[in-house]
């Protein structure tokens, strides 16, 4: 099978046509990478990888994270197949994964084995195409600014009245000072917000909350977004260091079933 790209909107989001065996060859790998920085995210529809399939793909595109059961961990909201799921509610809310820590994970890939009857999408926006779309002087301003991250912060849109031993719980993480704006290796700009972003430093509280309020609805409009509808045996990967993204609502017990491999973060925040 001839290997095709197709471009899903004009700023973010490119569907790969090809078929397992040549995606496990690793042929394609510097062209995913080079995409993946470019697009933020890849698309592979009904390719149907299994588990190994899909651990073996993910090695061929760099360091995998050993996480999970064989590297591939079971994202569903049931606490029965995974013990996260309380903490997994967070991800209905625009986020990128790894803020607290100072290398974020390079891309997350992610499959489909069961979906819910009803909502369950994912969407995507592209953080340096949001960046890039901003008045030159806001960007000079932005440049300069520092975001502290918690994860109380993401936690509150979960629980809005924790009970004291949850919020101690949350408190144990440090919190993690990030630039507002991610200068990458390669020259290009990124925003790094998010449902983790807790307050700017040294800003008054309510121009920082307006601030990171303003910001996200800016990066979030729909021309930086993709949304993915999923199918059964999709295959989406998504670069993490230049996109946020969010689950949209589906029933908690609706079973639906990803499952999901990471790439070892390459490059720290700052
Ligand atoms: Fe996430």
């Amino acid at each position: 099978m001839a290997t095709k790209t197709i471009d899903l909107t004009p700023r973010i989001g490119s569907e790969i046509q090809t078929d397992v065996e040549t995606l496990l060859s690793g042929k394609l790998s510097g062209e995913i990478r080079a995409l993946l920085e470019k697009r933020g995210v890849i698309a592979f529809r009904e390719i149907n990888l299994t588990d190994q399939q899909q651990v073996a793909f993910t090695r061929t595109l760099g360091t995998i994270v050993e996480e999970g059961q064989g590297s591939i961990t079971k994202i569903t909201m049931d606490p029965t197949e995974n013990d996260k799921a309380g903490y997994l509610r967070g991800a209905f809310f625009w986020h990128i994964d790894g803020t607290m820590q100072d290398v974020p994970v390079l891309a997350s890939i992610m499959s489909a084995r069961r979906l819910s009857a009803i909502g369950g999408d994912t969407e995507f926006c592209n953080t340096y195409a949001a960046y890039d779309d901003l008045p030159q002087q806001e960007k000079a301003e932005l440049d300069k600014i520092k975001v502290v991250h918690t994860l109380e912060a993401t936690q509150r849109y979960v629980y809005p009245e924790p009970t004291y031993e949850m919020l101690q719980g949350w408190q144990r993480y440090a919190d993690n000072q990030l630039p507002l704006v991610w200068k990458h290796r390669s020259g290009r700009k990124s925003l790094v917000i998010g449902s983790t972003a807790s307050h700017v430093a040294g800003m008054d509280r309510r121009a920082s909350a307006a601030l990171l309020c303003r910001l996200r609805e800016w990066a979030t409009q729909p021309q930086f977004v993709y949304r993915h509808r999923w199918t059964v045996g999709d295959l989406v990967i998504w670069d993490n260091t230049g996109t946020m993204h969010r689950a949209l609502a589906y029933p908690l017990d609706s079973g639906r079933m990803m499952h999901r491999t990471k790439l070892q973060g390459e490059e720290s925040f700052a």
